[in-house]
């Protein structure tokens, strides 16, 4: 770091403005906590930022779930149909097949969407001989919601790279039901509706009983954690509710859409958002996830190069381009060992950008570790002011998401930093969540069928 200080002055400069240390890292604790207040609470739930949506699940499972289920998979970069068999609690066969989402659809209108899904649906039924199986189905659909029951979700709006028309304010299992039923080719029931971080949750606690929080750093990000149902006043009757707890989602993707991160917040996630589909939406979210962090990287290097600070002399227009910077490059570059640049070279010339020049590479890795390490701070804080509002003292943590999951220091990063805000009060465990978009899912569909 000092060599970078020395060497690259400019570059290190850029990279202070990320840096938070403890003191804010509380005050970010402090004003999240204060938004999810305001979206469980019926007067403020209206105008919060931090919606804490009602997911209907009150059940974790039991271990002892069992049975085929469907599930599909719709919020990353792909679209996902699978098969879960839960044949006993260690052996859960997933069988299931991958479709890539192309940007009409994902930009066009909803009903082209919703056909591609059903399309998708079908093909992997009649694959699998299960057309007129009839089998419970969990729709992991990773996007804000208000439910009103379990199998009733309306978007709020659509985040990540999707904006498909005539989508928001509608009922989504309905427009799925009903894209299946113009087909009229196959027999499924539609169960659940889910969001990614509930699945991660259901998926963990299913080994682990004490799960209370299910994360996803990926292509977005948010999380979801067990309320007790008397503070849940969104969910009518709550008072009287017969079930103790509730799983919220907290949706924080959008935390600080109202100004309330601005103080953290650097040129360049002003830059990043701009150029963004949803400007000014998702404000935490765009400083954490993978759709982003590329990105920023992307803005700090181009700055360097205009100003003839990195990789002085190397002509390149490719990196000029938004988008051309992939978030997976952050994990391969700082894969690479100590003092090691292979990966950062092979990144830097399948970009156009030959380089041999070590400096300049040790440079471009610390820009990355910036970007990742401030995600990794942001996360924890999130983590941090969840498990203070549950007030528990042991807990595992399910985590899902292409960042967490690749990313050769994410964990340990989460892990340093929810230490030094924790300061040993709380035992906790983070758990990679096997898929829980699939194996959550159809645990949510199990449960339902239980009641
Ligand atoms: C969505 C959430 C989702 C998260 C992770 C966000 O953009 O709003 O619903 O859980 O991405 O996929």
């Amino acid at each position: 770091m000092d060599e970078i200080q020395t060497l690259y002055p400019e570059a290190y400069r850029i990279c202070q403005q990320f840096a938070i240390d403890q003191n804010r890292m509380e005050e970010i604790i402090h004003r999240m906590t204060r938004e999810m207040t305001m979206g469980l609470a019926k007067d403020t739930h209206p105008r919060a930022t931090m919606k804490c949506f009602v997911t209907y699940v009150q059940d974790l499972p039991t271990g002892r779930e069992r049975g085929n289920y469907l599930a599909l998979d719709l919020g990353g970069t792909n679209f996902r149909v699978l098969l879960v068999n839960l044949e006993s609690e260690s052996t859960v066969h997933i069988d299931g097949q991958t479709y890539g989402i192309s940007k009409s659809v994902m930009e066009g209108p909803g009903i082209k969407l919703f056909d591609f899904i059903a399309q998708c649906l079908s093909d992997f039924c009649k694959d699998h001989k299960l057309e007129s199986a009839n089998l419970p189905l969990g729709f992991t659909f990773s996007f804000p919601c208000k439910q009103v029951g379990i199998d009733n979700g309306t978007l709020v709006a659509w985040t990540k790279g999707f904006k498909s028309e005539g989508v928001v304010n509608k009922n989504v299992v309905e427009l799925l039901r009903d894209a299946i039923a113009r087909r009229g080719d196959l027999k499924v029931k539609v169960v659940a509706i889910l969001n990614d971080t509930t699945g991660t949750l259901m998926s963990c606690a299913f080994h682990k009983p004490n799960c209370k929080i299910g994360m996803i750093v990926g292509t977005g990000s948010n999380a979801c954690y067990v309320e007790k149902t008397s503070n849940v006043e969104m969910l009518p009757g709550y008072q009287t509710s017969q079930k103790p707890y509730m799983i919220i989602n907290c949706e924080w993707g959008a935390f600080g859409d109202n100004g309330v991160l601005d103080f953290i917040r650097t040129r360049y996630d002003i830059e990043v958002d701009n150029f963004s589909i949803n400007p000014k939406k998702q404000v935490y979210e765009k400083c954490i996830s993978g759709m982003y962090m590329g990105e920023l990287v992307r803005n700090i290097i181009v700055e360097l190069m205009d100003k003839d600070v990195l990789f002085k002399g190397v002509k390149s227009k490719g990196l000029h381009e938004r988008g051309k910077f992939e978030t997976r490059f952050i994990t391969e570059i700082e894969s690479d060992e100590p003092g090691r640049f292979r990966n950062a070279a092979m990144v830097m010339d399948s970009l156009g950008i030959r380089t041999s020049n070590e400096k300049d590479l040790m440079c471009l890795r610390y820009i990355c570790e910036t970007v990742s390490t401030r995600s990794a701070k942001l996360a924890a804080c999130g983590l941090v002011c969840l498990i203070r509002k549950m007030n528990v003292k042991d807990l595992s943590v399910g985590i899902d998401g292409s960042v967490y999951r690749f990313h050769p220091h994410y964990h340990r990063l989460l892990m340093e930093n929810m230490n030094l805000l924790l300061n040993g009060t709380v035992r906790y465990e983070l758990v990679l969540s096997e898929d829980g978009s699939g194996r959550g899912a159809a645990l949510i569909a199990a449960v339902c069928a239980r009641d």
